[in-house]
């Protein structure tokens, strides 16, 4: 049977990029604005980007990353929105192509037929981002209805700073209204 949530239920989909390593701030933002969170991550994001023990601490519940087996229970309930922060070039490729190989991105791709807000805030640098089939997937997942936030591409600046990753537009991204 799948679990009720007494809270919207928002699923994070977390991509093997160096930002990774400050999720909790979305969990945290998140969890202000009244989401119950469940992260699903990458294998590749689950292989040293983020401190996984602090996330389940965080969410009180186990990161996906591989599939259950056909035996056991749906480990989250359905989603109310799902947001993917940060979203890696890898990723958005092969959910716009419909490639299901991960758990991350078969929820990806069942999730917009669901019918939910999703977000995605990309963290792709500019020479990745220049190659058409990047352009292609932007392109046809906000065709199918999924938001982005702003491009960010991670660069230190000139002046040596860098702009922080904006976690929180993810959430004004799937505000119901
Ligand atoms: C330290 C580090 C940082 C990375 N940062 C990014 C990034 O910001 N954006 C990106 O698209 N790929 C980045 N990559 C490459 C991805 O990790 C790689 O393409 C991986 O296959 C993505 O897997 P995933 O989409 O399943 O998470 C980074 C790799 C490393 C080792």
């Amino acid at each position: 049977m799948t679990e009720q949530s007494p809270k919207p239920f928002l699923y994070v989909v977390v991509c093997a990029a160096g930002v990774a390593a400050d999720v909790s701030k979305l969990i945290t933002a998140a969890q202000e604005r009244g989401w119950e969170v469940g992260v699903i991550a990458t294998p590749v994001a689950m292989n040293g980007f983020f401190d996984a023990v602090a996330v389940r601490a965080q969410t009180g519940r186990p990161i996906r990353s591989a599939w259950r087996t056909p035996g056991e229970p749906r480990p989250f309930p359905e989603p109310d929105a799902v947001v993917v922060a940060p979203a890696t070039f890898n990723t958005v490729n092969k959910w716009a192509a419909g490639i299901a190989d991960t758990l991350a991105l078969g929820t990806l791709c069942e999730a917009a037929g669901l019918g939910v807000p999703i977000a995605v805030l990309p963290c792709v640098g500019t020479a990745l981002a220049a190659h058409p089939a990047y352009r292609d997937s932007l392109e046809r997942l906000a065709a199918m209805g999924v938001r982005f936030g702003a491009p960010y591409a991670g660069e230190t600046a000139p002046d040596g700073g860098r702009t922080e990753f904006p976690w929180e537009r993810a959430l004004d991204l799937v505000r119901p209204g």
